[in-house]
């Protein structure tokens, strides 16, 4: 056996790589927190801290990317008010920490996961994905997460779990929107099995390589790409697999106009308008909204046989 200065070792070498990893990209924000606190107080989220230790995916498009700037002012979160400006000036009530997430259900692990050892749960990978809203507008997002997929699977689903319901933060102190009834709070959303385990599907707490800011759902969210924007629910604080289709915020407002699988078609319209173009947010002419959002090669099979026009 050979034994060496403990000096010559490296920490890599006694540490697994996984908590060497997390180490890593904790110390490296703590470093950017301590830098940070001299612009803004702890609180008011953690945006602006660089995520450390990110990996390009090869699930990445090569498409000119949305600026931060309009990704950041212009979104849609309702409990911060229903204008597009109103999540960026309203969104910094939101306190980011402490937060859990509760993966309950149809489960054998049950967990409530803090945010940070979730944030260390799988490597970090950017993916830079289409965003198209159903409201007709879209963009280039390049946003860091991981498979949601690698969190289900720890839970180990039981053979009852068919779908899993994702579930928003519900307190109109921090949320000011909540204030008002236009959706039934909490905001909650819904996707199949399948399409939750799908390698597209990401866990989200970035954004171009930063903690995610409060407006685009801080602390963590879900994007799923190939569907319409509102599928992908924000500041999430409880995943539940279950056994029947779960009823989202938005099909409960207007069943008719929002379905459960709200997948981007081209060729279903909204019933109050057309869904065959889109504006891409910086770009002046309307371009062809792509089947699936640009997925179809990815994600098509799982909805193979269906009437994509009685499943919207
Ligand atoms: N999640 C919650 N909790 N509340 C919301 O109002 N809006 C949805 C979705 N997730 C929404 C939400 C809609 S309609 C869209 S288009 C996207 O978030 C917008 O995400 P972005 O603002 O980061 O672009």
């Amino acid at each position: 056996m050979l034994i060496r200065h403990p000096d010559a070792i490296l920490p890599s070498e006694i540490t697994p790589p996984e908590i060497y990893r997390e180490r890593r990209r904790f110390m490296q924000g703590m470093g950017a927190l301590a830098a940070g606190t001299a612009l803004g107080t702890l609180d008011d989220a953690h945006a602006g801290i660089k995520l450390a230790g990110v990996r390009t995916s090869p699930y990445t498009l090569d498409e000119a990317r949305t600026p931060f700037k309009d990704i950041t002012t212009y979104n849609n979160f309702y409990e911060f008010g229903t204008g597009k400006s109103d999540p960026a000036e309203n969104a910094g009530s939101l306190r980011t920490r402490p937060w859990t997430v509760a993966i309950e259900g149809e489960v054998r692990k049950p967990k409530t996961w803090d945010i940070d050892a979730l944030l260390r749960l799988a490597p970090l990978e950017e993916r830079v994905y289409r965003m198209r809203c159903v409201e007709g507008w879209s963009m280039v997002i390049p946003w860091v997460g991981f498979p949601l997929a690698e969190l289900l699977r720890r839970v180990e689903p039981t053979g009852k779990a068919r779908y899993v319901e994702f579930v928003s933060l519900n307190d109109p102190k921090q949320m000011p929107g909540q204030r008002s009834r236009v959706l039934d709070w909490p905001y909650v959303e819904g996707l199949r099995l399948d399409e939750a385990m799908h390698p597209l599907t990401l866990m989200t707490m970035g954004l171009y390589g930063e903690v995610l800011p409060n407006q685009n759902g801080a602390p963590i969210r879900l994007v799923v790409p190939w569907k319409y924007g509102f599928k992908s629910a924000k500041s999430i604080v409880k995943i539940r697999l279950v056994e029947k289709q779960p009823v989202s915020s938005w099909t409960r407002a207007n069943p008719d106009e929002y379905g459960f699988y709200s997948n981007v078609n081209p060729q279903v319209d909204h019933p109050r308008w057309s869904q065959a173009k889109e504006r891409r947010i910086g770009e002046f002419f309307k371009r062809d909204t792509l089947m699936f959002n640009g997925y179809a090669n990815q994600v098509a099979q799982l909805y193979r046989g269906m009437d994509l026009k009685k499943y919207y």
